[in-house]
């Protein structure tokens, strides 16, 4: 496949996925949160009132501000339901992936959903919200309306976010960190492990759906989706907030829509891969709260990890400009295998994902292979796809109880 069609690929997945709630409204109705109690929205409220208070845990509201000026919104859930005693309790860091925000981890009851389940296993957990998601919209200086705020990828995610985040838990709790990443989440751990970023004030990482080689991903609305390019978004929405519920981003959809053989009815299981253990009242409420905006420079930077087969730093498409960043006319690569070797990893991954295909992770793999034995745990779920780690009704049984045991085994 040319370069510049897979490049194409990665956009057209993260625009098509968007096509699956047009409604513009998030949160008129609630769902299950009506049935806990909460009539008023996420946006009125807050992660926490809406989504974990109702169910009896205690929640805080926490604002972190980044060197380059975002404030990030983070709930700490920092007990379970039934307190337990004057034991301390560990930190367990919950990121989300890209598109989403922090209470994509929360749309199940609490017997299903990873930061409850660790809350009640004893955990102290926070959870993080990316920069341009709903709750974290917010700078010391810029202001959403304005380009210059949407100017970041997830570079700045490694070089910003990551390090405001991973700096509070540490300096509120005073422990070293437990990691769990989804999707995105793991690309960015991976990176900034990488470069020797937060393993000072980490305990172990969970990688769930992991994103970092694309090289094969490959869904069924490939072949339509590679006819956007690159170029023709960036002109289209250029230094620009992607907002999934905006017009521009909706028309474009429309117009990718009409291609033949595009399926935009069920672009959930198109864009992810068939989940096999989804709840349709938890897939509503996902559609009620989900998708968030990203910057389109973002999805861009994505776009090239498909292009390029690296995972490197962006690259502005000029020599010129490169050599102006990086000193060099091509961007820095992460160099993967960098991670320290006794870093406690566990990694999940599904045979039916589309976003993080087998290939792709025994590519990443690979690069582990000089980890010290003891310390990698890989998992290999036959049926699931990207979104069963997150929303899957059997997830505990499968997955978080494996995370479970990887953090109590860090002390
Ligand atoms: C965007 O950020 C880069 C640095 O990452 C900077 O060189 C560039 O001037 C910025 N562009 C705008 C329009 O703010
Ligand atoms: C699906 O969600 C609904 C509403 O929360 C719940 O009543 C039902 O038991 C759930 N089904 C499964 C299999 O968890
Ligand atoms: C990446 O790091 C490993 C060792 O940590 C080294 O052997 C390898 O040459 C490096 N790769 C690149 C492309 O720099």
């Amino acid at each position: 496949m040319a370069p510049n069609l897979r490049v194409s690929l990665v956009i057209g997945f993260c625009v098509l996925v968007l096509v699956v709630q047009p409604s513009p409204a998030y949160g008129s109705s609630r769902g299950s949160f009506s049935l806990a109690g909460a009539s008023r929205s996420p946006e009125e409220i807050g992660i926490c009132a809406s989504s974990v208070t109702v169910w009896g845990y205690k929640c805080q509201e926490i604002e972190v501000r980044t060197k380059d000026g975002y404030i990030l919104n983070m709930q700490r859930i920092p007990e379970g339901r039934v307190p337990s005693g004057g034991k301390k309790r560990q930190p367990v860091l919950v990121q989300h992936g890209v598109l989403v925000d922090g209470m994509t981890w929360l749309l199940n009851p609490p017997e299903q959903n990873l930061p409850m389940i660790l809350a009640d296993q004893g955990f102290d957990v926070w959870i993080a919200n990316t920069r341009g998601t709903r709750f974290s919209r917010r700078h010391v200086s810029l202001d959403p309306i304005q380009p210059e705020f949407w100017n970041w990828s997830w570079d700045e995610l490694v070089a910003y976010d990551l390090p405001a985040v991973f700096d509070y838990v540490y300096s509120q709790t005073g422990q070293k960190i437990n990691y769990v990443g989804h999707s995105l989440g793991t690309l960015i751990a991976l990176a900034s492990f990488s470069e020797g970023l937060q393993v000072e004030k980490l305990k172990s990482a969970a990688l769930l759906s992991p994103i970092a080689y694309l090289s094969y991903m490959n869904t069924a609305l490939a072949v339509v989706a590679a006819k956007a390019f690159v170029g023709e978004i960036t002109t289209l929405f250029g230094l620009a907030e992607f907002n999934p519920r905006g017009k521009p981003v909706s028309n474009f959809l429309k117009t990718l829509c009409t291609n033949p053989g595009v399926d935009c009815y069920d672009l959930l299981s198109s864009l992810t891969g068939k989940n096999c253990c989804l709840n349709a009242s938890t897939v509503d409420l996902f559609l009620k709260n989900e998708p968030q905006s990203t910057s389109t420079k973002n999805l861009v930077h994505l776009a090239q990890i498909i292009r390029d087969r690296v995972i490197a730093k962006y690259n502005y498409g000029r020599p010129d400009y490169n050599l102006m960043h990086y000193g060099n006319i091509w961007p820095p690569v992460y160099n993967i295998s960098n991670i320290p070797h006794d870093l406690p990893i566990f990694i999940s991954y599904g045979g039916k994902d589309a976003l993080s295909d087998v290939r792709d992770v025994q590519e990443l793999l690979d690069r582990f292979k000089y980890h010290d034995g003891d310390k990698l745990s890989v998992q290999y779920i036959k049926d699931y796809a990207h979104a069963d780690f997150i929303m899957g009704v059997n997830a505990k049984d499968i997955v978080y109880n494996q995370v479970v045991a990887l953090f109590k085994r860090q002390h």
